[in-house]
């Protein structure tokens, strides 16, 4: 299966909005403390750059970045969840904040928790920018979420198919190609 940009689910203006709500809700949560920001690779690296940067700066802010692998290139969970790329510095003891791009069935953000808690944190707490409760297969608490979506694929802002189109600037349904042919 092929995919084209189909129609976007949220624009420019409205993930603006949104992270910049959720950058004050995690600025009233850690302000005059520390915060060890960890980026999930690829996707994640969009929303990273502007979640970041809507915390306040009475946040003391580390940025840091792991990269998972959880899915080959296409749009199912392989299950298995594998890390490609490990933090660099040590944790223990220091504030986390997981910046996710999306939770599906829960797979890779259940083991990285897993993964993260071992290292004992002073605290831990999960950013996604979506969520597809439908698509859930385990459970995972977070603690800040942009959107809620529909059981739909999804790409742009970070979000890929195969690579492609993590540089759209807005939110789209990924639309089958045989849905629209000839377009
Ligand atoms: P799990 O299933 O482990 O998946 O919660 C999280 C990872 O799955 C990828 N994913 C998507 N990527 N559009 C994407 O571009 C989607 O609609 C989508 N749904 C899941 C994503 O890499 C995420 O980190
Ligand atoms: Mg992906």
């Amino acid at each position: 299966m092929t995919y084209q940009i189909g129609e976007v689910l949220f624009s420019e203006e409205q993930i603006r909005k949104r992270v910049s709500e959720l950058g004050r809700e995690i600025s009233r949560k850690y302000c005059g403390k520390g915060l060890t920001v960890i980026g999930i690779l690829r996707g994640a690296a969009i929303f990273m750059s502007d979640i970041v940067r809507a915390i306040d700066p009475s946040v003391n802010v580390a940025m840091e970045f792991m990269r998972v692998s959880s899915y080959g290139n296409g749009t199912d969970s392989s299950g298995e969840v594998k890390i490609l790329q490990d933090l660099e510095n040590p944790v223990k003891g220091r504030n986390l904040l997981v910046v996710e791009d999306i939770l599906d069935s829960g797979w890779t953000l259940h083991r990285l928790k897993e993964y993260l808690l071992q290292r004992e944190p002073a605290s831990l707490e999960i950013c996604v920018l979506l969520s597809k409760p439908e698509r859930r297969q385990v459970e995972v608490d977070v603690d800040y979420c942009g959107f809620v979506i529909p059981d739909k694929f999804v790409i742009g802002y970070g979000l890929d198919y195969a690579e492609q189109w993590r540089h759209l600037p807005a939110i789209h349904i990924a639309k089958p190609v045989e849905e629209a042919p000839g377009r």
